[in-house]
């Protein structure tokens, strides 16, 4: 939902910019002989996006270009059904969940790092850019954006619901091995334990949106005995 809402609303929104330029798009794209005017909303997008060199070469802050950002791995695909996830089914749920554990590479040791830290990336919503390069958004660090889903606080007012709340968590959990292991896992991969979730794949195969130095530093904030989340 994250994801692919933000994609959509975001070309949603650039199609109807671009219909209203009118000739202004047709001048600009490559092939004159488009009628850019014959195209639904979702096709104008889909044009300026792949064949036109408005977006598909630029490249992107977190490598590869516009076009790698938009074409879907496996998993994607496989979790692409209509409606909810009531409609997944067994085999499919068993194929994502294998496709996770083998783009999956665990570190030989995990450790905690600075809950401050943790609480800092799990609070910021900044995230890799797209379509525009216009500044140095490399100087800043990338966030977690884990607030948009999940309470850790409640004594932070924005938090969101689409995950399940995450008060007390190392609390109720401890730090044993296994525990380190399982959530290192959840946060790099979550469908590994949760085939076709909305939680985006923050240390995979197909993304490396968090280091796992960042990613030790928001498990302390979730599971240090000192982190706010476990003192409430
Ligand atoms: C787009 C929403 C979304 C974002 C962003 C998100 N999560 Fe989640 N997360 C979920 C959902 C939904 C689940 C529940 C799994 C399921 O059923 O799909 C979950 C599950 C979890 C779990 C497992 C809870 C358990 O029962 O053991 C942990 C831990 C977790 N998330 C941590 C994080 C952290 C840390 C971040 C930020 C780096 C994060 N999540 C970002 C949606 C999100």
């Amino acid at each position: 939902m994250f994801k692919k809402n933000a994609v959509a609303a975001g070309m949603a929104a650039f199609a109807s910019v671009a219909l209203a330029a009118g000739c202004a798009v047709a001048d600009g794209s490559k092939g004159s002989d488009v009628d850019i005017t014959a195209m639904s909303a979702e096709e104008l997008a889909e044009h300026l996006i792949f064949e036109t060199n408005s977006f598909r070469d630029q490249e992107m802050q977190e490598g590869g270009n516009w076009s790698d950002r938009m074409t879907q791995d496996e998993l994607q695909k496989a979790c692409s059904f209509d409606n909810t996830r009531e409609d997944l089914d067994g085999e499919t749920a068993g194929q994502v969940v294998a496709m996770a554990r083998a783009g999956y590479e665990a570190p030989e040791s995990i450790e905690l790092g600075d809950w401050r830290k943790g609480a800092e990336l799990a609070d910021s919503g900044f995230g890799y850019r797209m379509g525009h390069n216009n500044d140095d958004h490399g100087q800043r660090e990338q966030g977690g954006n884990c607030y948009n889903c999940h309470v850790f606080d409640p004594r932070v007012s924005t938090q969101g619901t689409i995950g399940p709340s995450l008060e007390n968590y190392g609390a109720q959990r401890g730090t044993s091995e296994a525990v380190l292991r399982y959530v290192h896992e959840v946060i790099s991969n979550p469908h590994q334990y949760f085939p076709c979730t909305q939680m985006p794949r923050f240390n995979s195969d197909r993304h490396q949106l968090l280091t796992d130095e960042q990613i030790s530093h928001i498990m302390a904030y979730l599971l240090d005995p000192e982190s706010p989340v476990n003192n409430q």
